[in-house]
């Protein structure tokens, strides 16, 4: 579709920010069940939860601009979905599968934040310092860099949780024997 002034490409931003929520409310509701940590599968919970607000919120902010929502097709949402379905067949272990899922919530709530920040940028130039603004927009943002937050924070303890389960069966004990043997012999 082209895009002739501001209003229309700020338009066009939007359009594809909800095609793109869409998008990642379809592929968290897939991925929650592949999910085996109990943290990880609480967190994409929670956020499916907070994804449905984030349509609402854009749906509603179409509104107050005084067009119906509508989706233009981000394709960059798809090749990040794509990606993660990709790397979930691939995984050959629970382990290994939550490090892959967690990863792909990294990348799509990096991508979200960088796409409302732009948004935001446009709508308080064309809007002022609105509560509509705050309440729907920036209410998402919030939102995502918070979930963006938790999956950095338990990246290394699945990547952890992967070399132990990689590690060969009955080496955890010769660590032990090998310490006690040490503390044995004074070292
Ligand atoms: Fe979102
Ligand atoms: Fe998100």
């Amino acid at each position: 579709m082209p895009i002739a002034n501001v209003r229309e490409l700020f338009v066009h931003e939007l359009c594809e920010l909800y095609d793109a929520e869409r998008r990642f409310l379809q592929g968290q509701v897939e991925m929650v069940h592949r999910a085996t940590d109990n943290d990880l599968q609480r967190s994409i919970r929670n956020h499916i939860v907070q994804t449905r607000q984030h349509i609402g919120n854009l749906e509603q902010f179409f509104r107050e601009l005084g067009q119906e929502p509508r989706r233009e097709t981000n394709e960059v949402a798809q090749g990040l979905v794509s990606e993660a379905r990709g790397g979930i067949q691939e995984a050959q272990s629970d382990a290994l599968r939550d490090c892959v899922i967690n990863a792909a919530v990294i990348k799509v709530e990096h991508f979200e934040i960088g796409s409302y920040r732009g948004l935001i940028t446009g709508a308080r130039l064309m809007m002022g310092q609105s509560v509509v603004v705050d309440d729907l927009l920036e209410t998402n943002l919030q939102q995502e860099e918070e979930t963006a937050q938790i999956a950095e924070q338990s990246a290394e303890e699945l990547f952890q949780e992967a070399m132990r389960a990689e590690r060969p069966e009955g080496e955890g004990l010769l660590d032990k024997l090998n310490k006690a043997k040490n503390r044995l012999m004074g070292q």
